[in-house]
């Protein structure tokens, strides 16, 4: 079949997971060079296997006991930054979770974050991509645990951290109990996106508002389900962090033509377009763009209109922003 849109066209991603961009490949390899036995994760063809969303869950932080040294995650961020580059993505924003980079000790965590950077300035160099970093806290890991994530964040914020986010099982907890942490990122100076309405309704993407007052909402899509609430998404200019593969690949939506990323465009809410956890969705960018070309007849102009809104809703200064244009 002939390519609708240019898989070279150039791209800003902004929903990643840093640990969910690995691809199963570099953590079988990580395994056995530590002597770990996590061969339950993986399907007979090699990729990643899970029942649902919480299994999910559950197999990302297997593949990610991986991950134990500041080394593993440089050799990551290359990895990554490769496939990444390769999808035509020249502006990423990753999410990365200090619980899983030294358990949110801030002297580990510099540490981590320091081969991170380095990996980052060396794939800007060799690749010419640009990365930048949205520290994470975990819903499902609780409130006590997501103030020392905010608290790295805070100190660390800088050229590279950005911004502060949340991620996680959305159905854990409430917004509100992660007020503390969005403070604190937020007097620092991070900028604030936050998971919901991927699985906990439109009411969860209130609350999310309410109590955490992000600028962005990772997912967001079950919005669609309350037009009072699309409406106030679009006048207030809160941005959508949509990935539509992984919400047919999990079972959000049964279908790409049953998603609500057309009808949000429609009802002029700003979409971004990502792919959250790629080789676990066993999706690229390019994969994502063709086939909502397909299905909703955009064409290369609607996708340049969409990666001009992701540019501008993106964490870096405008100085990057300039050098991308
Ligand atoms: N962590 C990694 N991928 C996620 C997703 N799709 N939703 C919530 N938390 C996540
Ligand atoms: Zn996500």
């Amino acid at each position: 079949m002939s390519e609708l849109i240019d898989p070279a066209l150039p791209k800003v991603e902004l929903h990643l997971h840093l640990e969910g961009a690995a691809s199963p490949a570099f953590i079988r390899g990580l395994a056995k060079e530590k002597g770990l036995d996590i061969s339950g994760i993986f399907a007979e063809d090699g990729g990643y296997d899970y029942r649902d969303f919480w299994h999910f869950l559950e197999v990302y932080e297997a593949a990610t006991s991986t991950l134990q040294s500041p080394e593993d995650f440089r050799r990551l961020v290359l990895a990554v930054l490769e496939d990444r580059a390769e999808d035509g993505v020249i502006y990423a924003e990753t999410f990365v979770s200090p619980d899983f980079c030294g358990g949110g000790d801030l002297g580990a965590w510099r540490e981590y974050l320091h081969a991170i950077e380095e990996a980052a300035e060396q794939a800007q160099n060799t690749m010419g991509i640009t990365l930048k970093g949205v520290v994470t806290c975990i819903r499902h890991f609780g409130p006590e645990k997501a103030r020392p994530i905010a608290l790295c964040a805070a100190e660390t914020k800088g050229d590279f951290i950005t911004g502060f986010g949340i991620a996680g099982d959305e159905k854990m907890h409430h917004p509100k109990d992660f007020a503390w942490a969005f403070d604190c990122a937020r007097e620092a100076g991070l900028r604030l996106t936050a998971h919901a309405g991927e699985w906990g309704g439109a009411q969860s993407v209130r609350d999310a508002l309410d109590h955490l007052r992000p600028e962005r909402i990772g997912h967001g899509v079950q919005a669609i389900d309350d037009l009072a609430l699309v409406d106030r998404l679009a006048e207030d200019g809160i941005v959508l962090e949509v990935c539509p593969g992984s919400n047919v690949f999990l079972g959000v939506y049964p279908s790409f033509r049953d998603h609500p990323v057309d009808r949000l465009r429609e009802r002029e809410v700003k979409i971004t377009l990502s792919t959250d956890d790629p080789p676990f969705f066993r999706t690229t960018l390019v994969q994502e763009y063709e086939t909502l070309a397909r299905t909703f007849g955009w064409t290369e102009a609607d996708f340049r209109s969409i990666n001009a809104d992701a540019l501008k809703a993106a964490f870096c200064d405008e100085a990057t922003k300039r050098s991308l244009l």
